[in-house]
């Protein structure tokens, strides 16, 4: 019999992350349900346990050292290893009538702490977890927004997206982690991948977006359960590699 996954989802308590954990689920996974809110993850817990699946809410602030290290102490005393991370947790806070040169700093640092060293410290954290797994997957949420080369090539399709450049910028180095990640892990197990699961319909992704949830959460779920020959170091979009 197949041994279940075990799978933990950072900002998993709306939005992409939360049809993530339910994908997850309905593959026979058990559900570590990342949430920076004590009471969202478990009403976002409670939603999905009614749903019939395995799900175990979790205290988990990316931005937040201390907050990291329970939970990756909380996970190991519980399950012992882990064999999923989908480090989904991200924010956009640029200030969109702002000029890319009139962002403030702190506009940069912030989105910076969550999207690239939030993803970074969790990702260490729980590394000795996922060397615990037969096959241990990583999946970074980047963006088509942080393709350096689309950014760099008028006519691409999103040359004219520059309304957001520390976020932009935050996934382009989130991008590069991943391939240097990858590299580190090249002879194990584990596969480190970014997925770009489309524009969609959540709080960030706004109303106007192309793609509803269910299908935004494909790209993550097909990382996550990514068979032992499938890429690692990718920048994937429902199977389809983007320019980095
Ligand atoms: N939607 C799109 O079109 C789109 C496109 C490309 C990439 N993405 C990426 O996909 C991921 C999910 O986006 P989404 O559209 O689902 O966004 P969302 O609806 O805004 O949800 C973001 C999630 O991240 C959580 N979060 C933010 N900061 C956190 C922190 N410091 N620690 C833990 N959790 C934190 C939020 O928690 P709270 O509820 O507490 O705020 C929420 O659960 C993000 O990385 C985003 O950059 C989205």
């Amino acid at each position: 019999m197949q041994r279940k996954n075990i799978a933990l989802i950072t900002g998993a308590n709306k939005g992409i992350g939360f049809e993530t954990a339910r994908q997850l689920g309905r593959e026979n996974t058990t559900i570590l349900l990342g949430s920076r809110d004590q009471a969202k993850g478990e009403e976002a817990a409670a939603r999905l346990r009614a749903e019939g699946f395995d799900v175990h809410p979790i205290m988990l602030d990316v931005s937040d050292s201390v907050s990291i290290q329970k939970a990756a102490a909380e996970v190991k005393e519980k399950f012992g290893r882990l064999d999923i991370l989908v480090n989904n947790a991200g924010i956009m806070v640029d200030d969109r009538k702002k000029k890319i040169s009139e962002q403030t700093l702190e506009t940069w640092r912030k989105t910076f702490a969550t999207n690239l060293f939030g993803v970074i410290e969790t990702t260490n954290a729980f590394l000795p977890l996922l060397r615990q797994s037969e096959a241990g997957r990583i999946v970074n949420l980047s963006s088509i927004l942080g393709s350096i080369e689309y950014h760099a090539t008028a006519g691409s399709p999103i040359y004219e997206s520059k309304q957001t450049p520390a976020y932009n910028v935050s996934k382009s180095a989130l991008n590069a982690y991943t391939v240097q990640l990858a590299y580190e892990l090249r002879d194990t197990k584990i596969k480190v991948n970014a997925a770009h699961p489309g524009w969609v319909k959540t709080e960030m992704g706004g109303e106007g977006a192309m793609m509803e949830i269910e299908d935004g959460a494909k790209t993550s779920v097909s990382l996550a359960t990514v068979a032992d020959n499938g890429p690692s170091g990718a920048f994937l979009h429902q199977g389809e590699s983007l320019p980095w």
